[in-house]
């Protein structure tokens, strides 16, 4: 398969560090420092399926295809408002898409998990048109009292149109169950036969984060030397790692693990924070619609996430 089309939306309110030092104990200097974010757009009046909608369109556009032309919608999603149904069964009918649809919950990792599932739709043989779409509203899930985790958090939604082709080399998929790093308990409805304390708890988003910071160093780092072996080729032969933007130290380290520079692995962390697994097809769309990436150059996707899932990948770029 290769990329035929990409998109991406965000929410309209930019809220800086300094806005969250009027109501937390931070610095715009200590996010800065530790984590490389100055803003995040944050949702506010707007409904995560509008912004998913929004990037969806904008990657069939670019395709050059009608909704109607996709045979498979695969969303991305950690949490939005609905339970069910499924995001891209509402994204499906906001499109006017007539095809099959199912959400993954991949967390941050899920655009990696998505492509990959896509690939082996694919192979299969009877798919022409398939949309992967990551939608995040992490902002949602934390909790804005406490300032280890909230300052993290930016919404979006990125996506890609794929057809077929022969853009993607390799993939590497893994997934280490770990539900002490990072996890978030949703309540569930009370019945006559659970008593309510066994129900309570905190149900914000928890993580231990230097414990998530040197899993996903190692994981990611790992990953990418597969994806580079797989595929035959050399780490100073890729023109761009897109890392998932959870934390510039995180990609500053990567970086220097695999001895390359700042060229080749472009962020835009500092204006969006962490949008989960929506953060690679925002950045893929960013580079895409700024005339960044050339036909044939070599591009290498790693993301990870609570699970603990991780995954890379390596494409050729073919638009
Ligand atoms: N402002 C000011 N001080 C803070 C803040 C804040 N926003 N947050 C924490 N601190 C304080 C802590 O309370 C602690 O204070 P203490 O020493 O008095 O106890 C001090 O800063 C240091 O805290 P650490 O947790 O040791 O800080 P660290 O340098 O590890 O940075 C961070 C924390 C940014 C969370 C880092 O560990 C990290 O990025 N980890 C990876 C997180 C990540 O990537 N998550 C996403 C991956 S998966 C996903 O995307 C869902």
């Amino acid at each position: 398969m290769k990329i035929i089309g990409t998109g991406s939306s965000s929410p309209s309110l930019t809220v800086s560090n300094d806005m969250l030092a009027t109501f937390l104990d931070t610095s715009d200097e200590w996010i800065q420092t530790r984590t490389g974010i100055k803003t995040r757009q944050v949702i506010s009046t707007e409904r995560l399926e509008d912004l998913a909608a929004q990037a969806c369109s904008i990657a069939i556009h670019e395709a050059g295809i009608k909704a109607e032309d996709l045979d498979y919608i695969i969303c991305s999603n950690t949490l939005n408002e609905y339970v069910t149904p499924a995001l891209s069964c509402i994204l499906q009918g906001m499109l006017g898409a007539d095809c099959p649809c199912i959400d993954l919950n991949g967390a941050c990792a899920g655009f990696i998990y998505a492509l990959d599932m896509a690939d082996a739709l694919f192979e299969r043989g009877n798919m022409e048109h398939i949309l992967v779409v990551c939608a995040e509203e992490p902002t949602r899930m934390v909790d804005w009292t406490k300032r280890d985790t909230c300052v993290l958090f930016g919404d979006g939604a990125g996506a890609v149109v794929l057809g077929k082709g022969e853009g993607f080399k390799s993939f590497k998929l893994s997934t280490f169950s770990n539900t002490e790093a990072l996890y978030q308990i949703r309540k569930l409805q009370d019945t006559p036969f659970i008593k309510r304390e066994e129900t309570e708890g905190n149900d914000a988003l928890v993580m231990k984060g230097q414990d998530v910071f040197k899993l996903a160093v190692n994981c990611s780092l790992n990953d990418i030397k597969d994806v580079l072996k797989l595929a035959g080729v050399k780490a100073d032969e890729i023109d761009h790692y897109l890392l998932h933007q959870a934390n510039m130290r995180i990609l500053d380290t990567i970086m220097r693990y695999l001895g390359q520079s700042e060229k080749n692995f472009p962020h835009n962390i500092e204006r969006y924070g962490n949008t989960s697994s929506a953060s690679i097809p925002m950045l893929l769309d960013e580079l895409n619609k700024n005339n960044k990436l050339k036909t044939g150059q070599k591009l290498v996707f790693s993301a990870f996430g609570a699970g603990f899932t991780t995954g890379a990948c390596l494409l050729e770029w073919t638009m």
